[in-house]
């Protein structure tokens, strides 16, 4: 076999060529030769957990494409809906297609009255929205029972319309309730990201028409973000699905771990991290303190971009369009500044760290009158696309239940002690 790897267990002296297999090899055929012996991979960093057909990235070239189809010209050309159906169904819609599928997930925005009254003003006055909404999501699977019916296909697409057009109105309810404003029930007439808006800023108008400019650059920043293959929330959210969850309970998993200031959590600790820098003549000793490990460098670094992540370009220009309307961030400059310098010094070169989506992300919520609490929530609602498409995958591949095995590092046997002799 030319395209394969031979493996030798020198305790036995037996071997076995494996294939190679788009660039993997399986764990099915490792396990004809050493059926005892467990990668040990903590991290994930060398395994595929599956195969995929829904998102393509090779970190290396800087390229992003979902379906085949380049993150740029998605970003230019199309919308977050139509990006949403493209990740859940393959291809892009015709135009009747488009039409029921903007028809039924505007016409599912309304979350039950329960949900509101019961749960989201329930939360003490000053939760986190990123807390209410995994709470919230994960309430939802008590209000769809049906929603366990996991594998009858109506059900299933059902639960993901509900998902993706209930996500913004849960998400402006948090913002609304943790500054002690009325809710604002969602207007049938507006477009995905103009409606989010108008449940935002809404206050005594009869309607809320947002700047065009700012609702089309709010559906760019969804389309980078809804979906980025195998990371960490994916991961979650497969997990959880191989467990045959409902997909309310799968999405609330998968948004947890959004949560975390590693992963979506990032655009947030941007922020604050340019706050307290303040001033450009500051960046050159808060670098040298990331040098000597004292923090990192927040929004730098991937897991799988060794080159400029695609979508922290987009988000560059789109910040420029924004800027230009709201005016600028002044927290922009130490951030250009920091870029200009990680970029030319020698530690974050030879660790190929550069910009990812997060970087410039939060400088324009903020621009946009965002507040930082809501910052990662603004990631989940489009990143819900991405989830649930691995989640329906997952289901039609008839994935077994995920359960890696650990290698055991713990004591002995011992015999219990009672209480009183220890
Ligand atoms: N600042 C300074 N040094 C860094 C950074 C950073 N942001 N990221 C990685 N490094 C260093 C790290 O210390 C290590 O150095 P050494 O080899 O000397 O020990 C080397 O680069 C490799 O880092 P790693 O931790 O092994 O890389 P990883 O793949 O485990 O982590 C990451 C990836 C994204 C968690 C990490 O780069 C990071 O913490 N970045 C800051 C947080 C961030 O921006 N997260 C958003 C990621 S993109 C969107 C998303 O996923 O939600």
């Amino acid at each position: 076999m030319a395209e394969s790897v031979t493996i030798t267990d020198n305790r036995t002296g037996e071997s076995i060529e494996i294939p190679i297999v788009n660039d993997g090899i399986s764990a099915a055929e490792w396990k004809k030769l050493l059926g005892n012996i467990w990668f040990y991979d903590p991290a994930f960093t060398q395994t595929a957990s599956t195969s995929s057909a829904i998102t393509e990235i090779d970190g290396d070239n800087g390229i992003l494409r979902y379906r085949g189809y380049p993150i740029e010209q998605l970003a230019e050309h199309s919308s977050y809906l139509e990006v949403a159906y493209l990740l859940l169904h393959g291809e892009l819609p015709t135009k009747e297609q488009f039409a029921k599928w903007n028809h039924d997930v505007t016409y599912h925005t309304f979350i039950h009255e329960n949900v509101r009254k019961r749960f989201m003003e329930g939360f003490h006055y000053d939760a986190h929205p990123m807390g209410m909404l995994v709470s919230a999501v994960a309430a939802l699977s008590t209000f769809y029972l049906e929603a366990k019916n996991i594998h009858d296909e109506e059900v299933r697409e059902k639960q993901i319309i509900r998902l993706i057009a209930k996500m913004p109105t849960l998400a402006a309810c948090a913002h609304r309730f943790s500054v002690g404003q009325p809710f604002v029930y969602p207007d049938n007439s507006l477009d995905f990201p103009s409606n989010f808006l108008s449940m935002m800023w809404k206050v005594a108008e009869p309607r809320y028409d947002a700047n065009p400019a700012l609702a089309h650059a709010l559906d760019v920043l969804f389309i980078l973000h809804a979906d980025h293959e195998q990371n960490c929330g994916t991961a979650a959210m497969r997990v959880a699905g191989s467990a045959h969850a409902d997909p309310y309970s799968c999405t609330a998993a998968a948004a947890a771990t959004l949560y975390g200031p590693r992963h979506g959590g990032a655009n947030e600790a941007v922020i604050h991290m340019l706050t307290q820098i303040g001033d450009i003549t500051n960046v050159d000793d808060f670098m040298k303190s990331v040098k000597e490990g004292r923090g990192r460098l927040q929004g730098f670094g991937h897991r799988v971009y060794k080159n400029y992540d695609p979508r922290a370009k987009i988000i560059k220009q789109i910040a420029d369009e924004v800027f230009e309307i709201t005016g600028k961030n002044p927290l922009l400059d130490i951030a250009l500044r920091l870029e200009e310098v990680a970029l030319a010094d020698e530690y974050f070169v030879s660790r190929k760290l550069y910009p990812n989506v997060d970087f410039y992300s939060g400088l324009i919520y903020q621009a946009m009158g965002f507040p930082i609490e809501i910052f990662t929530v603004l990631f989940a609602i489009p990143r819900t696309a991405g989830w649930l498409a691995h989640w329906k995958e997952l289901l039609e591949q008839d994935q077994k239940i995920a359960r890696p095995r650990q290698l055991y590092i713990g004591p002995e046997v011992r015999d219990y002690v009672p209480l009183e002799q220890r």
